[in-house]
């Protein structure tokens, strides 16, 4: 009974301009590896998921890439929305959907976009979280030991007492604190990074669906009988125009009295902005992580650089900058304000 779903329908608004709506990050190669994100997560699922319980959720325009990045993927798993809704009625879908086929599923719910480098040590954490959670009726994430006060991620706080091997209650879920609050969870020393990879029952997931979001859990109510039959594309669509836009942790893992991480460390990065993949990058001894075959660096130090291999570029008396060219569109920007690209990208499609 152990499922996976990967979230693939988000656009990575912060890895503009190489990502972009038609081409946001999990389809990419951000890193140069030889696979994409998305290919890379499926694979680490494949591990230990057998391929028919293997899901993955996106927008229906990005269907086709899923496909043609996955082969292996049976179509039917390749679950499409019909519009943006974040990650609570994507959550919901999958889980209404995976109940009608099996009311003892165990899924992951994960990101499509992450980094991780130590595949056995992944597979052990969600395997003791797929083993815990078809025991208890348990909402369990996988933690981090965070290294900076990012403001871009969830925030745990667990206590000191265990549940189970390696599994503690969580006693605070803070999703996206300011930038003090930050400070201040990360100085304490008790707290977690929310690594956004979920793990429960399906019966635990869609009773917390029903408690926190219950007008999500009322139209899917609706359309369940739709599911996995050919009413659904249409089902789903109505479904969707009624359904309320949130995250699964503003939604559920904030509020809920039942959630438990497991902390882990298995080499995890949300690869979520440009100075996260600088930080997994090779640098050269002036601490410059360069992709591309022409450039020359003249005093410039800690830079991104991401150009086209054909392009001549020269860098000079840059510190600390962001620097990607892509076809259409030239991205120059101090790294420390990069959470800010979202904006101006949100300000270049409305002025557009
Ligand atoms: N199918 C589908 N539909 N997938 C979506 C949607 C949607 O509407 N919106 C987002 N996703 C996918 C994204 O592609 C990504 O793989 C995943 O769901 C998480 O969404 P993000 O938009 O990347 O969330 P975030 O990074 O801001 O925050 C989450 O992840 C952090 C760790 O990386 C939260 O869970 C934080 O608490 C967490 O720390
Ligand atoms: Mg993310």
């Amino acid at each position: 009974h152990f499922y996976v779903a990967i979230m693939a329908g988000g656009i990575g608004s912060r890895f503009w301009p190489a990502s972009r709506t038609d081409y946001p990050k999990q389809f990419l190669d951000i890193l140069n590896t030889g696979k994409t994100l998305l290919q890379w997560t499926y694979e680490r699922f494949a591990q230990f998921i057998p391929k028919e319980n293997i899901f993955v959720v996106t927008h229906q325009h990005y269907g086709s890439k899923v496909e043609e990045q996955l082969p292996e993927l049976p179509l039917d798993n390749i679950v499409c929305e019909p519009s943006r809704k974040n990650t609570a009625p994507c959550i919901a879908y999958i889980s209404f959907k995976i109940q009608k086929q099996d009311p003892k599923a165990n899924i992951i719910c994960a990101p499509a976009d992450h980094l991780i480098m130590d595949g056995p040590a992944f597979t052990s954490a969600c395997l003791n979280a797929l083993l815990f959670v078809q025991k208890h009726s348990a909402l369990v994430t996988l933690g981090i030991k965070p290294t900076r006060p990012d403001t871009g991620y969830g925030y745990i706080q667990f206590e000191t007492q265990q549940a189970a091997d390696n599994v503690y209650k969580v006693k605070t879920f803070t999703e996206k604190p300011n930038l003090e609050l930050a400070r201040t969870f990360l100085k304490s020393g008790d707290f977690l990074w929310n690594a956004g990879i979920f793990v429960w029952n399906v019966k635990t997931i869609v009773a917390a669906i029903k408690q926190y979001l219950p007008e999500i859990d009322e139209v899917f109510e609706q359309g369940y009988p739709a599911l996995n039959t050919p009413g659904e594309k249409e089902a789903i669509e109505t479904i969707y125009s009624q359904c309320t836009n949130i995250s699964i942790d503003y939604g559920i893992m904030e509020k809920a009295d039942n959630v438990y991480v497991i902390p882990s460390n298995f080499g995890w990065s949300d690869l979520g902005t440009w100075a996260s993949a600088y930080e997994n990058l090779e640098k050269d001894y002036l601490g410059n992580a360069v992709q591309g075959k022409n450039v020359m660096i003249v005093d410039a130090t800690k830079c991104m650089v991401k150009v086209p291999n054909d392009k001549l570029v020269l860098l000079q008396g840059l510190d600390e900058f962001i620097v990607i060219d892509t076809q259409d569109v030239l991205l120059i920007c101090k790294k420390e304000n990069e959470q800010q690209i979202k904006e101006y990208v949100a300000e270049v499609k409305r002025n557009k």
